[in-house]
């Protein structure tokens, strides 16, 4: 089961490539929290960022600014020689490619046996552990098999044996199932699963099915290197209708998939580009506080009206207001007025 504690923390982390004179921004004041014992999906367009935040997770790249903690320890301040041993033992690795999961040379046994050697353990327990990993996998008739005479999902779970040779507390897969056929995704999730349940192991998995929700806890989904939106699995006591003899009217739960749209810690969003166009949202919108919520509806003729906006500004801020919708006005890119402090009110 999943605690409270927040085991993953990412905050407003960047990441800028440098390539010849051109800066790709790759994260762009990402933030993220994964609690100890979640199994999170992570999901968005090729080049919004998933791989430079695995990467970052554990410990492969230094983001550009930000804050990142695993288990407590804040991956900026960790030396070099810190970061090499966060790599080999406090987290694990598993790639879309097998080729690159696995050495084609070595047994799928000896696959194991590397990680736990590299990080300088020795004697009988190593060749013991990767026999139980083999098992835990359900591979335990193919431990002498190198890699090219297992099927593409059995490379896999090989792979996530490898990962979990040194008994990291973060798994970190990058599309791991990019190159499987359904069937054998499948399995590699209920694997997944099998980990999360039965080891307590925060697992994030990069994705690019979207049924993936079916799979894990929460889906968080990352437009232009930023969470924008986060879809959960909602369960609803569904209550017994009277003489309905088909079942469906029973007691018990119903569940349904919600998106969310994720706020910064800066009180920013990203609206959904689906939802721009049917609204035909440009740059700019009204927000206006309703009794159901909050309404957000596309500026009319802005244009127009820019030379007024003061005018249109002290319209909204009206007595007893804390200024929070001048706030907003202003950060839509509208200027404060002297409203704010009362002086302008009732101009017209
Ligand atoms: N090593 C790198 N050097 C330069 N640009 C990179 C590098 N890695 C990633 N990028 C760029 O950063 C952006 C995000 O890439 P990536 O994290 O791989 O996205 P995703 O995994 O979501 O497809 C892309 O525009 C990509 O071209
Ligand atoms: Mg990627």
């Amino acid at each position: 089961m999943a605690s409270e504690d927040p085991f993953v923390i990412c905050n407003e982390l960047y990441k800028i490539f440098k390539v010849a004179d051109i800066e790709v921004m790759a994260l762009q004041g990402l933030d993220l929290s994964v609690r100890e014992g979640e199994m999170v999906g992570v999901v968005g367009a090729s080049g919004s960022g998933k791989t430079t935040l695995m990467n970052v997770l554990g410990g492969l790249t230094r983001p550009s600014a930000g804050q990142v903690i695993v288990d407590g320890q804040n991956l900026l301040k960790l030396s070099n020689r810190e970061l090499t041993t966060y790599r080999q033992v406090d987290v694990g690795f598993v790639w879309q490619q097998g080729s690159r999961n696995l050495i084609p040379y070595l047994s799928a046994l000896d696959n194991i046996k590397l990680p736990m050697t590299l990080a300088g353990q020795t004697g009988t327990q190593v060749d013991k552990r990767a026999r139980e990993l083999m098992d835990l996998v359900d591979l335990a008739d193919r431990y002498g098999h190198k890699p090219i005479a297992l099927s593409g999902g059995e490379q896999q779970r090989v792979a996530i044996a490898v990962a979990l040779a040194n008994e990291p507390k973060l798994l970190l897969a990058d599309e791991p199932t990019g190159e499987l056929d359904s069937l054998t995704s499948d399995q590699v999730y209920n694997l997944f699963q099998r980990l999360n349940r039965d080891l307590g192991l925060t697992i994030c998995i990069v994705s690019h099915d979207p049924l993936i929700a079916q799979h894990v806890g929460r889906v968080v989904a990352i437009r232009d290197g930023k969470l924008a939106s986060e879809t959960v699995l909602r369960r609803r006591k569904r209550k017994a209708r009277p003489h309905d003899d088909s079942g469906e009217g029973q007691e018990g739960w119903e569940e349904h998939f919600e998106e969310l749209i994720v706020l910064d810690s800066a009180g920013r969003l990203q609206i959904p580009k689906a939802y721009r166009e049917q609204l035909a949202i440009e740059n700019r919108v009204q927000m206006e506080v309703t009794d159901r919520g909050l309404l957000i509806r596309p500026a009319q003729n802005l244009e127009e009206t820019s030379s007024q906006s003061e005018i249109q500004i002290e319209h909204e801020v009206r007595a007893g207001d804390n200024g929070a919708r001048g706030g907003l006005l202003s950060r839509l890119g509208l200027r404060k007025s002297a409203a704010d402090d009362g002086r302008g009110r009732g101009r017209k």
